[in-house]
Formats: structure tokens, C-alpha cells, sequence
């Protein structure tokens, strides 16, 4: 998709990866749509970037509901969601806080699959749009003390793949994210568990994981938007496993050609 003049949603907009992407997407034309949580980082950003701004805590259900339209009445419809907001839970699952794998679930799967609920119907009536999910390779693999994040990221990814199959052969594009670790306020979490700590430390040893600067991953998502690709994978090395998870999706589509993916009404 082409994305000069485009409106592009951003939520996790206020710092960490979510930044780097506004960034990436106003140079590369299109006009941002910031949401997170601290008001004044969005602020700030839109005075460097132009844009609009929408603090939302997307842990809350009453303030995801109707965001969309909300955005929408304020600047116009918006092409591409980049479902980008994401926090981590890194404690043994039954040591966690009660309501961490709410809150963990909420966020980093609910939100972004309700905001492509509240999306996806204006942009087929507009004539296409964009959804980019930025889950994980957690999704993929399992670390001591991830279990929650590690459960709603894998959620995230099969909802993406889920996205593809329903609207099939409609001008909805999906770019599924996997990323391994990115320096970042989040990353710095992991070693709040030492177990977590400990495991990325033999990854890394192992050459297995591999630090991605957040402008990097910000690079090749709006590469991907604009191309139309499915998938971004970073470090590139991670890629040969996240094919492997993909597998089983792709031979069911095969299998599926030819099968109608919408009801007639
Ligand atoms: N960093 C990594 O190693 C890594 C690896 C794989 C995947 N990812 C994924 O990449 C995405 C971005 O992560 P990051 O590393 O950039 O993390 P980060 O630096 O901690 O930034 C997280 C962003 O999400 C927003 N956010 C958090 N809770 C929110 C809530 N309840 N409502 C609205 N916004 C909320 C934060 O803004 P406020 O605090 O202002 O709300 C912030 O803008 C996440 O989905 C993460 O899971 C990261």
C-alpha cells in the first residue's frame, strides 16, 4: 500500500519500538495516529511528527470500545492499525500478581484483536486497509517466567493468521511481527526474573538470540506495508523457526483454495 496521505494508527506510540515506527511511518508520508497511555511522550511527538493524539489504557475494556470511532471522528479514517502496545509478565505464573494474566491478555491480545474488529469493517467499505500485529517469537518458543506473555503473544499470532483466512480475497492486507529481543524498556524487564534472565543469557551465548535496534524493526515494518508482505521477522536468523510454526497454517489455506471464506447475504 502506498502510504503518502495515508492515516496510520500507532498504539504503544510513546516511546520503545512504537516511536521509532510513528517515525518511520510520517517519513515515509503518512499522517500518525498516536494512542498509549502517557499523554505528554504522545504530545511531544506529535509536535516533531504532526499527527493526532488518543490516550487510551488498553488494559481497560471501556476505553477500547469505540476507540476507533473516536480516532476517526478526529482526523479522519484510518488505513493501517499497528497494533504495537505490549507488556510483559515475567514471574513464575503462579507467583504473578491476580490480575497479571488479565491485564497481560488484555493488552497484548484483546485490545489489538478488538481494535481490528472495530477497523476492518470501515476499511472494506473504503476500499482496502492494513493491519500490522506486533506479537513475538515468544509466541513460538517458551521461557521460565513467560508463560502469560508468551500465551497472549501466541494468541496474537494465530488471531493474524486467523485475520488472513476470514477476509481472503478482500483488500485487507495483515503483516504479522515476530521479533526476537529489541532494546527497550521492555526487554530490560526480563532480568526482574532470574530465571528469564538466565535463559535469554544462553540464547544469547548460543547465538540463537540477537539484539534488533527498535529503528530496524520500525524500517522493515513500513517495508512490509508498503510491499504487502505477510511477515516480518527479526533477528533474520529467527526466521527459518517462525516458518516452521507457520507451516501448519499454510498447508490448511492450500487445502482451503477454492473454499468460500465469506458468506453470501
Ligand atoms: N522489546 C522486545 O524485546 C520485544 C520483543 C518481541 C516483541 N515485542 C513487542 O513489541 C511491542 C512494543 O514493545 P516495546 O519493546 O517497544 O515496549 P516498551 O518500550 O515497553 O513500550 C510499550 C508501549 O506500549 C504502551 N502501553 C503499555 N501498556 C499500555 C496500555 N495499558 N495501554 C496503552 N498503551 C500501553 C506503552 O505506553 P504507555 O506506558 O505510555 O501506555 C509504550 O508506548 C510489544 O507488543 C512487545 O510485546 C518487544
Amino acid at each position: 500500500m502506498e502510504l503518502r496521505g495515508k492515516r496510520v494508527l500507532i498504539t504503544g506510540a510513546s516511546r520503545g519500538i512504537g516511536e521509532s515506527l510513528a517515525h518511520n511511518f510520517a517519513g515515509a508520508g503518512a499522517r500518525v495516529a498516536l494512542v498509549a497511555r502517557s499523554r505528554d511522550s504522545l504530545e511531544s511527538l506529535a509536535v516533531e511528527l504532526g499527527g493526532t493524539v488518543h490516550p487510551a489504557d488498553l488494559s481497560d475494556s471501556t476505553q477500547v470500545s469505540g476507540l476507533i470511532r473516536r480516532v476517526e471522528d478526529d482526523g479522519g479514517p484510518i488505513d493501517v492499525l499497528v497494533n504495537n502496545a505490549g507488556i510483559e509478565s515475567t514471574a513464575c505464573f503462579t507467583d504473578a500478581p491476580e490480575d497479571e494474566l488479565r491485564r497481560v491478555t488484555d493488552v497484548n491480545y484483546l485490545a489489538p484483536a478488538e481494535l481490528c474488529r472495530q477497523a476492518i469493517p470501515g476499511m472494506l467499505r473504503r476500499g482496502g486497509g492494513h493491519i500490522v500485529n506486533v506479537s513475538s517469537l515468544s509466541g513460538i518458543v517458551l521461557f521460565p517466567g513467560l508463560v502469560s506473555y508468551s500465551a497472549s503473544k501466541a494468541a496474537l499470532s494465530h488471531f493474524t493468521a486467523g485475520l488472513r483466512t476470514d477476509f481472503r480475497g478482500l483488500p485487507i492486507g495483515t503483516t504479522l511481527v515476530e521479533l526476537g529481543p529489541i532494546p527497550t524498556d521492555l526487554l530490560a524487564k526480563i532480568d526482574n526474573y532470574e530465571p528469564t534472565a538466565k535463559s535469554f543469557q544462553r540464547a544469547y551465548r548460543w547465538g540463537v538470540a540477537v539484539d534488533t535496534p527498535r529503528e530496524r524493526v520500525a524500517e522493515e515494518v513500513v517495508k512490509a506495508v508498503l510491499k504487502g508482505r505477510r511477515h516480518v521477522r527479526l533477528p533474520k536468523r529467527s526466521a527459518p523457526l517462525a516458518m516452521l510454526a507457520e507451516a501448519p497454517r499454510r498447508i490448511a489455506e492450500i487445502i482451503l483454495t477454492g473454499v468460500p471464506h465469506q458468506a453470501k447475504s
